[in-house]
């Protein structure tokens, strides 16, 4: 390289380093198979670098984040920052069909964000098909230098990543459920850290264990994450209490508890303390459904062993078992849900809207469509105010940046356009119309959404993931939603800030944000066969007129359909 030239390149890099705040981060991502065995099973999966679970992303809050990804798959691919708030920079989003093209054969295609506003665990996953079964790692975000935790420092932190593990190919899986109509098979275990632990697997024993070690009297700050595609799960360490702290990259206020409860596309930080005679404990995975619908029944588990002298041995062979709330216990894990609150200090307010711009009713549940060749001449399907969602095939994003028309209309419904009485018994003939409808928002308005889940097929629990917002929980009950009463117990000052609310097995959620982020925004149920079934919609929310409050232009390597 010639001198001119190489001193163009440092000019280059000085300017578009003076450009952000914080620092660039830069990733490469070789999207590629890899062999992975599993309970005996050897099979070739789709990862990221070769790595299950793939690579961490580490960043602080104000860091620009560049992330270089390469498809060498004969798939094509898409990665979503899972939480990223992405402010005015959608095109980075990745959702497929809704903020960009997928990246095809062979191309590659640089996600270029900048974290403004988040401090936390969150979490990265592909977002096409059922590729996220494989492909998900962490995001770590750490406050700004000189920030600290408004918690005690932790010895270690570490991260948890809850996901599911098909022994078959994940996309005959699906596959093979919608052309039969019926519902697709049940993982065949539940992993934490991508290793099923001896409990998911006694047929097959196997050293697939992640093993935690930790010094006594020492305190851990562990960063759960569901990847999991389907399953709720509850969370617990045998003998060892946890303080949550944080969840979807919100400080909380501090709580006890024995187990945690998480939804898919949900992340949790919580404090674990050392604190036990040493020895090994076992921490576990294993499924929440309160629904009667099929569930993998597998509990994950890892160890947490205390490290101790060489040469000395524990005082007992046998590993501690938690005692894990049941599959079907919903009070459990409507406790833990209720017991969060925002941390909402002085340094982290919670800016709950006070007033409502615009009201939305929304159900969420499970429908039917017609199938002449499925097994029982109809198929489960899935909608949101009746409409089962179709996707595009262009992006979504590009058509309204670039005013193409006929890929989607802005008359989503604001209410179900028939009422029923939604946690009873469903009315006969209620067949699921199907568009590729969207609700526009203008700019800065406030938004109140209540999701209400249906007894259509059967009630059933909904991860609702609200892509570029948070928002916030205000209420949450079971059965029917009240316009009258239940506002009344709006939680307005702490409620809990999250980006996925579970909303519970025939109740409701009332959520709350500000539509301060212009763009096209991807709502979806977070387990994965609800989202393939049409449980999603998606969100135009117009530019704004003041500076810095428009769509930026798309990069140049945006991938094309
Ligand atoms: Cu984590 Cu649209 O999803």
């Amino acid at each position: 390289m010639s001198a001119v030239c190489s001193m163009f390149v440092v000019l280059l890099l000085l300017v578009s380093a003076a450009t952000v705040e914080g620092k660039l981060k830069n990733y490469k991502f070789d999207i590629q198979l890899k062999n992975v065995s599993r309970l005996c099973h050897a099979k070739s999966i789709v990862t990221v670098n070769g790595q299950f679970p793939g690579p961490t992303i580490y960043a602080r809050e104000g860091d620009t984040v560049l992330i270089n990804v390469t498809n060498h798959l004969k798939y094509n691919m898409s990665i979503h920052w899972h939480g990223i708030r992405q402010l005015r920079t959608g095109w980075a989003d990745g959702p497929a069909y809704i903020t960009q093209c997928p990246v095809q054969t062979g191309q590659s295609y640089t996600y270029n964000f900048t974290i403004t506003g988040q401090r936390g665990t969150l979490f990265w996953h592909a977002h096409i098909l059922w590729l996220r079964a494989t492909v998900y790692g962490p995001i770590v975000i750490l406050p700004k230098v000189n920030v600290s935790y408004p918690f005690p420092k932790p010895h270690k932190e570490i991260t948890v990543m809850l996901g599911e593990w098909w022994n078959a190919d994940v996309e005959a899986v699906i596959n093979e459920a919608m052309k039969s109509g019926g519902a697709p098979n049940v993982s065949d275990t539940h992993t934490i850290n991508g290793k099923p632990g001896p409990l998911g697997t006694f047929t097959c024993p196997t050293k697939d264990t992640f093993v935690i070690p930790v010094q006594q009297g020492k305190t851990y700050l562990l960063r759960i994450i569901n990847a999991a595609l389907n399953d709720e799960l509850f969370f617990d360490v045998a003998r060892h209490k946890l303080k949550v702290v944080e969840v979807d990259a919100v400080y909380t206020k501090s709580f006890d508890t024995k187990s945690v409860v998480i939804a898919p596309g949900q992340t949790t930080n919580v404090l674990l303390q050392a604190n036990q005679k040493p020895g090994r404990y076992f921490m576990a995975a294993r499924t929440y459904m309160d629904a009667p619908v099929p569930v993998d029944n597998r509990t994950a588990t890892a160890i947490l062993q205390y490290m101790i002298a060489p040469n000395s041995s524990f005082s007992s062979n046998t590993i501690a078992m938690p005692q894990i709330p049941s599959p079907k216990d919903t009070s459990s894990a409507t406790n833990f849900n209720n017991a969060l609150r925002s941390l909402n200090s002085a340094q982290y307010p919670a800016k709950v809207p006070q007033t409502v711009d615009r009201t939305l009713f929304f159900t969420v549940g499970l429908a039917i469509d017609s199938c002449t060749t499925c097994i029982n001449g109809s198929r489960i399907s899935a909608a949101i105010n009746n409409v089962s969602f179709v996707m595009p095939t262009i992006a979504l994003l590009q058509a309204h940046f670039q005013n193409i028309t006929g890929v989607f209309t802005t008359d989503f419904p604001d209410k179900p356009p028939t009422p029923f009485n939604y946690t009873g018994i469903p009315p006969k003939n209620l067949i699921a119309s199907k568009g590729t409808r969207l609700t526009r928002l203008s700019y800065n308005s406030k938004v109140q959404l209540v999701l209400q889940d249906t007894s259509v097929l059967t009630a059933d629990n909904h991860p609702i993931h609200l892509h570029g917002f948070n928002f916030f929980i205000v209420g949450s009950g079971f059965g029917n939603y009240d316009p009258i009463k239940d506002p009344k117990n709006f939680n307005l000052v702490d409620p809990p800030e999250r980006n996925t609310v579970a909303v519970p097995t025939g109740g409701w959620s009332a959520i709350r944000f500000t539509a301060d982020n212009p763009g096209v925004w991807f709502m979806h149920c977070h387990l994965e066969v609800h989202t393939t079934w049409g449980l999603k919609m998606a969100f135009v929310v117009e530019n704004g007129n003041g500076p810095n409050q428009s769509i930026l232009p798309p990069p140049n390597d945006l991938p094309k359909c």
